[in-house]
């Protein structure tokens, strides 16, 4: 553990302080949290690519580590991943060292075997090991291979020669994913260990393994190689790991040769809070700081440290010593420079509903991020043609990234909004339970217009006259979608708003509310009202699966919240509606108010006022509703598109 931080320092000033980790001096407390991306290493070597996505992000980082080495080929966890068990791994993974410490950061590996959290598929059709024959509650579900002991032992042996092929590829700190149900995870849990040897029953045979893979790294690496754990402070599973044993499991590996610990939380498919902490939970700072508390150790925490005030203040309050980041980052590759006050302009804000990233690693796809469409494209060349002069219709997410990117670039930018805000949608969701993350971005984008010098125009309607008088050379319309009325018997009658008129306050969710709607939209209008409804049913019109727009993690939180705010769900179609009912086939439901959640249909007139010869791209929900996501992805391919190939 550190010295107490003196509060009167600044942020930048204590997120700028050395930290000594081990023997290991690092600049700062800043850390980029393993995140596997499952791109750039094909056959187990990193290429150009994740090499491109890590360096653009390391700068201003004190130690950056490098997700998941595979001490086994049996301890693989994703299609892409660095592979460390055979000496033939580690020119490639030096190459990738130098190119971190090139970028001004402090390289790390963390070494990590899956244990039972794989698939045959992902391990070369093989089975699966781990402590016992428990299948994993995951989106896998193979039921894994019990470990014998002398298996254990090797495995042992095998993580000291992965430790030391990291150190020999110039690795100088090192973490041991012990977290987040991998395989020594599954050895600490009682909830997936039952082994009846020297390895389960009491907490000292359940961490036996991870004492011995420590104490064999230690003997193997010597002295001068930092050696972090990443340990659970809760599994927040019945039955799993609780404070009081995560505080034994770190006061032991300290003891025992790690230099510090990293603490997370949450496994897969854990509640309330899973390992990536739905809506803007931090709830992992507690434990850390216990544990601090309570070993006097060196601690990293992690968990929607989303802003550097975030951070700051987790040190400040002494829930750490050192910041991992791993999601704000991904969506900021800037973020250090950023908190370190050595680049001054906003950070771009991650939203954590995990659509571009878990997500994608969910379906064995490479990661994206939802707010920074360039993940896993930092080589790919912005276009350098001549600036152009773009006006840009619209200031929803789509419009505003059109119109920041298309500054960024060099160009002369128009920003047309017809409302007094800028925002569109992202202000609505920011009113939503766990929406704030929305309003950050609004507020991101604000920022950069400012900074950027964009010509914004509230309140002002798109018209020929504004802009002739701009003299595009091309118009971008992203002027949105709104709430489509459905063809249901009666809807003329019945007391109907749309979801944005009730999240912007023009209509009040009073009495007993009916929402029509499955998807997260719908979802976050219901939890917005049950604060001031009396009672708050949604009916899945469309007969979809309930959030099914929504990231898997995302799906079980919403459900989780709308299980906990009394919210009814009730599958459709509607059938009728009245004045005071809604209509189904089986029940009618009183309704004092229906909110409208079911689609969206685009808007796009504002193409009819542009002045004829003037090339026009239609991007976002105008041109067909989708998610923040495509919209932000198509806003850059538009701005791309107007400076030709
Ligand atoms: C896309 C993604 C991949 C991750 N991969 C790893 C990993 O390989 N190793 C690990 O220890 N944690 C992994 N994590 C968890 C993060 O290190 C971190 O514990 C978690 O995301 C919470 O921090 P954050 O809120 O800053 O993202 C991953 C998280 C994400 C979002
Ligand atoms: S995809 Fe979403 S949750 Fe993941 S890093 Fe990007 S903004 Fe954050």
């Amino acid at each position: 553990m550190m010295p107490p931080v003196d509060t009167a320092l600044s942020d930048e000033e204590i997120l700028g302080t050395p930290v000594t980790m081990g023997a290991l001096a690092l600049a700062n407390r800043l850390v980029i949290a393993p995140h596997t991306v499952n791109f750039g290493f094909t056959d187990g070597s990193p290429d150009d690519d994740y090499i491109a996505y890590i360096t653009r992000r390391a700068p201003g980082f004190g130690l950056t580590w490098v997700p998941i080495a595979a001490p086994d080929p049996l301890g693989r966890a994703e299609p892409e991943q660095p592979w460390l068990w055979d000496d033939r791994f580690i020119p490639g993974l030096a190459r990738l060292a130098d190119a971190l410490r090139a970028a001004g950061t402090e390289p790390g590996m963390q070494i990590n075997h899956a244990g039972r959290q794989t698939s045959p598929k992902l391990i070369g059709g093989e089975t699966p090991v781990a402590p016992s024959p428990q299948p994993p509650r995951s989106i896998y579900t193979t039921v894994p291979r019990e470990l014998t002991t002398t298996e254990i032992a090797g495995l042992v042996e095998a993580y000291a020669a992965t430790a030391r092929r990291a150190v020999t590829a110039g690795y100088r700190a090192l973490n041991l994913h012990f977290a987040h149900s991998y395989l020594v995870h599954q050895f600490l849990s009682p909830d997936s260990n039952f082994r009846t040897d020297a390895y389960g029953g009491s907490l000292q045979n359940r961490m036996r393994f991870a004492v011995e893979i420590v104490e064999a790294i230690r003997a193997e690496v010597g002295s001068d190689v930092a050696l972090d754990v990443k340990l659970n402070g809760s599994d927040f599973v019945p039955g799993g790991i609780e404070l009081d044993e995560a505080i034994a499991v770190s006061t032991a590996l300290l003891a025992r040769g790690a230099d510090g610990v990293s603490i997370s939380g949450g496994v897969y498919g854990s509640s309330p809070f899973n390992l990536l902490l739905p809506f803007d939970e931090k709830a992992f700072l507690p434990l850390a700081a216990s544990i601090r508390a309570a070993t006097g150790g060196l601690v990293t925490a992690v968990g929607k440290i989303r802003t550097p005030a975030d951070a700051a203040a987790a040190v400040r309050e002494g829930a750490c010593d050192l910041v991992g980041v791993g999601r704000a980052v991904i969506a900021d590759p800037d973020w250090a420079l950023k908190a370190l006050g050595r680049l001054r302009s906003s950070v771009r804000p991650c939203l954590g509903t995990l659509d571009g990233c878990s997500e994608r690693l969910r379906r064995f796809e490479p990661a994206t991020c939802q707010v920074m469409p360039e993940v896993g494209r930092e080589l790919r060349h912005r276009p350098t043609g001549q600036p152009r002069r773009i006006a840009v219709i619209g200031a929803g997410p789509a419009g505003l990234e059109a119109a920041v990117y298309a500054a960024e670039l060099g160009d002369t930018v128009l920003l047309i909004e017809e409302t007094a805000q800028t925002g569109g949608m992202l202000r609505l969701a920011a009113q939503t339970p766990g929406g704030a993350p929305f309003g950050d971005l609004a507020d991101f984008y604000v920022d950069e217009l400012a900074r950027l010098g964009v010509d914004v125009r509230l309140g002002t309607r798109a018209g020929r006259a504004v802009l002739s008088s701009f003299a595009p050379d091309h118009v971008i319309v992203a002027t949105g979608a709104r709430p489509d009325v459905p063809d249901i018997e009666g809807i003329v009658s019945a007391p109907l708003a749309a979801d944005e008129d009730v999240l912007s306050g023009e209509s009040r969710p009073e009495g007993r509310v009916v929402v029509l709607g499955s998807g997260r939209r719908a979802l976050a209008t219901a939890l917005f009202c049950a604060a001031r409804a009396t009672t708050v049913t949604v009916v899945d019109h469309d007969c979809l699966r309930v959030a099914h727009d929504a990231s898997a993690l995302m799906r079980r939180a919403y459900k989780q919240q709308l299980a906990a705010a009394g919210i009814e769900i009730v599958p459709g179609p509607v059938r009728r509606l009245t004045e005071t009912e809604v209509v189904l086939d089986d029940r009618q439901l009183a309704a004092d108010l229906v909110v409208l959640a079911v689609r969206l249909r685009s808007l796009r007139e504002a193409r009819d006022v542009v002045p004829d010869g003037i090339g026009t791209t239609i991007i976002g929900d105008a041109k067909k509703p989708r998610s923040i996501m495509d919209a932000i992805a198509e806003a850059r391919e538009a701005v791309d598109g107007t400076h030709g190939p």
